[in-house]
């Protein structure tokens, strides 16, 4: 993470906080419409089922950050509690508030989830 922040502040691709989350909102977006959907195929077709599981569940989770980004962007102006999230360890679902019971995407138990306040 240090080493990513210090590229990025090379590149001063740091901006503000709704400048940034348009961007993440972007690239989550590539991700789960175009790119992971590829890599899926790609890894069904070569029978590689380990790499299409990964695959599957970034695909469904990058579709998830990038709502929990839109909805962030939206109460931006407008939001002032401070809450955890929730981050699961396998395939990196994230939550807001508190741990499901169980992973929606790939079953971990929710006490697994990493809280990152
Ligand atoms: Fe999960």
């Amino acid at each position: 993470a240090v080493h990513a922040a210090n590229h990025l502040r090379a590149l001063k691709a740091i901006k503000t906080t709704k400048e940034n989350l348009r961007e993440a909102i972007a690239g989550e977006t590539h991700e789960f419409k175009d790119m992971y959907p590829e890599m899926i195929a790609a890894a069904k077709e070569e029978g590689a089922r380990d790499a299409e599981r990964s695959f599957t569940y970034a695909n469904a989770v990058e579709e998830h950050h990038a709502r929990l980004y839109h909805d962030m962007l939206e109460e931006l102006d407008i939001q002032k509690e401070s809450f955890p999230y929730y981050v699961c360890p396998v395939c990196g679902m994230t939550v807001d508030h508190k741990a499901p019971d169980k992973c929606p995407v790939c079953g971990v138990k929710g006490s697994m989830f990493k809280k990152i306040e």
